[in-house]
């Protein structure tokens, strides 16, 4: 098939792409590089020995948009064009929900326009909000704290009304628990720009020496040791679950949970990190961070029973793929 991928420089986007090349299809890629680099996508190519189309564009702009629906016969897209930062949402909800929500309906304009059956959506597991785990897909959502969960249920809700308006249409939204990891060629991972929010890239550079320890926000949750506790999944395992959607997707709306189904928690991550890279983690306990759940993990048993998809890869793969990522980036990030 030929996949238009918007975001595919991205973290996530990169590793689907390398997914979806292994896998045989054409890749297109629409991304306005706001958080990434094109050398991402060189490196793509790299690993697969395959061609990429890249457009740098805005998503949220509907003419540059539909030209490339117009220059392919597109069979599906997959939108992981966002941005993701939960505080900077709190900062700056007009950019959050413009970028999120806008490009979101240019891109479902876009389908139904040229007729292309398919659309995969980038959601997240902070749509449960402080739901009882593990989170089931029919859960009723619970509204998020942050302008970026919200951007999430607000879209998987307008790409409802329009498959439902469009019967032929399929839409796959996927709920995202906590991506880490990186590629084990080591060439593509995430490297955020400044310092860190989320937990493994921030362990990844203390153990580099570019932070001096890790706060770990909390030790008084209901939880196991008392830190919170996280689905975390290997981002290629997320990546292939976007190969399975597009080939298993039928009409109509479909939610599934890309998780594992366990939970772990800061310390038991951080024991982990330790062991299977054999390095030392020099940390702290910190106040609760504002906004944190005790727990978020996946009901992940939908996808296994509808698809046949479950996470392969276990958390010492996590955490040697993300530390041979941080060790080879000698840039800090690619921009
Ligand atoms: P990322 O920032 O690495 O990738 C997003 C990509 O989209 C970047 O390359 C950025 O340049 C591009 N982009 C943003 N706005 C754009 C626009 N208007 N037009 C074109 N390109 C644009 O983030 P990621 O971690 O790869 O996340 C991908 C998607 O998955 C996002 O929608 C995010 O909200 C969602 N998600 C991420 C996580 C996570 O923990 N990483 C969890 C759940 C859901
Ligand atoms: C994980 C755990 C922290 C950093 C966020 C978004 C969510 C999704 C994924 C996009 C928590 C603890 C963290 C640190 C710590 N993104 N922690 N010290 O908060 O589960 O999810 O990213 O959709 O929407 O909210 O991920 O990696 O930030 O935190 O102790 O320096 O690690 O308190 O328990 P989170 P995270």
């Amino acid at each position: 098939m030929n996949i238009l991928v918007t975001g595919g420089a991205g973290y996530i986007g990169s590793h689907t792409c390398v997914a979806l090349l292994e896998a045989g299809h054409t890749v297109i890629v629409a991304d306005n590089l706001c958080n990434s680099s094109a050398e991402t996508l060189e490196r793509v190519k790299q690993i697969t020995g395959r061609e990429i189309t890249f457009y740098q564009i805005d998503v949220t702009d509907a003419a540059a948009t539909n030209t490339i629906f117009a220059n392919h016969s597109i069979d599906g897209v997959i939108h992981f064009a966002g941005l993701k930062a939960v505080g900077e949402s709190v900062e700056k909800p007009l950019v959050y929900y413009y970028n999120n929500i806008v490009s979101t309906m240019v891109l479902a304009q876009a389908c139904l326009k040229y007729g292309v059956p398919r659309f995969v959506f980038s959601s997240s597991a902070t749509v449960y909000g402080e739901n009882q785990v593990p989170f089931v897909e029919d859960m009723p959502l619970l509204p998020s704290t942050n302008p970026y969960g919200e951007s999430k249920a607000m879209s998987e809700r307008i790409l409802t009304d329009i498959a439902k308006a469009n019967p032929d249409w399929s839409v796959a939204l996927l709920r995202y628990f906590n991506p880490v990891g990186a590629h084990e060629s080591g060439l593509i991972g995430e490297a955020p720009a400044g310092i860190p929010n989320n937990l493994m890239p921030y362990i990844t550079q203390v153990a580099k020496g570019k932070l001096d320890k890790l706060r770990v926000f909390g030790n008084d949750y209901p939880t196991v040791d008392g830190t919170g506790v996280r689905d975390y999944i290997h981002v290629l395992d997320l990546a292939e679950g976007h190969v399975t959607a597009l080939a298993k997707l039928t009409a109509g709306v479909h939610i599934y949970n890309l998780g594992t189904g366990h939970g772990v928690s800061v310390l038991q991550l951080v024991q982990a990190f330790k062991e299977a890279n054999g390095l030392d983690l020099p940390y702290e306990i910190a106040a609760r961070r504002p906004g944190d759940i005790a727990e978020c993990y996946a009901d992940a048993s939908k996808a296994e029973r509808d698809w046949g998809w479950t996470a392969k890869r276990n958390l010492v793969a996590m955490c040697r793929d993300a530390w041979r990522f941080e060790k080879s980036v000698s840039r800090g990030r690619f921009l």
